[in-house]
């Protein structure tokens, strides 16, 4: 399905650590529709995952970077426009990480730093993004940076724990920076907000299993794949939504406008039946 939506378009994907990655499918989707692209992702997590083989997948090179560290981004940025030979159109931000959820660390008994870690490297590295793209005026005119939400920003989800709070801090500095980058320089700044997807982050959440579950059976359209986010991804950078910027957009089948299914409950009741 490949409409060379993006012919002629350069920028930088993030967060591609194995082929299950909503990053590595959106890497692939964008190559598809004719961009050029630059991969980067953690130094760490260049040696642990698989990022080598998209970038042979991909023809692109490799750009590791810390998404807590402004030195590396300010290097991926320059290094992306040295291979670019230019400015870029497009950026990726795919990053999610909270120490408290890796260690099984409930929200009501938090351990603060863990907290600002989660934020520093889920949330205010989305700032870091932009303000050294702004800075180093690496994107073009009507460019068009995404980054990657989830519901919990809005409403309370078990297990989530301070990544909700990561979400919604990530989605209101996409507002916040998208006001000020229109203005200054016509770039557009969206999140979406995706359903939940089986990735290495998603299935670190406790009950993931559960949400998947729930949230396939209340979509009236089921849940979005990591491909059907790609496909949103390169709706988001092409130039059929240049007047898109400062929206979280729910990419969820329909989850976030839907109270209860009859399916669950029909669920419901067939287990009231069954404990009977
Ligand atoms: N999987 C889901 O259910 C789901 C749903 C909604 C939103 N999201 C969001 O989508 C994004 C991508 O996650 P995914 O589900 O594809 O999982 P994933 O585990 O494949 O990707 C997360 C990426 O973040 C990177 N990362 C972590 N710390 C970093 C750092 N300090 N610097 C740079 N990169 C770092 C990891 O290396 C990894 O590549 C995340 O923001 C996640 O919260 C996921």
């Amino acid at each position: 399905m490949s409409h060379q939506l993006l012919k002629g378009k350069k920028g930088i994907i993030s967060g591609a650590l194995d082929e299950r990655s909503i990053a590595w499918k959106t890497a692939l989707a964008c190559v598809a529709e004719g961009a050029e692209i630059v991969l980067t992702n953690a130094p760490i997590a260049m040696r642990m995952g698989k990022i080598n083989e998209l970038a042979k997948l991909c023809n692109c090179p490799v750009i590791p970077a810390d998404a807590t560290n402004l030195a590396d981004i300010e290097n991926l940025m320059q290094k992306s426009m040295d291979h670019f030979g230019g400015k870029m159109d497009f950026i990726l931000h795919s990053i999610g990480m909270s120490p408290n959820v890796r260690k099984n660390i409930a929200y009501t008994n938090t351990n603060y730093e863990n907290f600002l870690k989660t934020l520093d490297i889920s949330a205010l590295s989305f700032h870091r993004v932009l303000q050294t793209a702004m800075k180093l005026d690496a994107l073009n005119e009507w460019g068009s940076v995404v980054a990657l939400s989830y519901i919990a920003a809005q409403r309370t989800f078990p297990g989530y724990n301070d990544m909700a709070d990561a979400k919604a801090v990530m989605e209101s500095i996409a507002r916040s920076f998208g006001y000020s980058y229109g203005f200054a320089k016509k770039v557009r700044v969206n999140t979406i907000s995706q359903s939940p997807t089986v990735t290495t982050a998603g299935s670190g959440v406790s009950g993931f299993d559960v949400f998947l579950h729930y949230s396939e059976k209340t979509s009236p359209l089921g849940n979005a794949s990591a491909e059907d986010c790609a496909n949103f991804c390169v709706m988001l950078f092409s130039d059929y939504t240049r007047m898109v910027t400062m929206q979280n957009l729910f990419h969820d089948g329909g989850f976030s406008n839907t109270g209860v299914s009859h399916l669950i409950v029909e669920e419901i009741l067939a287990g009231k039946k069954g404990a009977e």
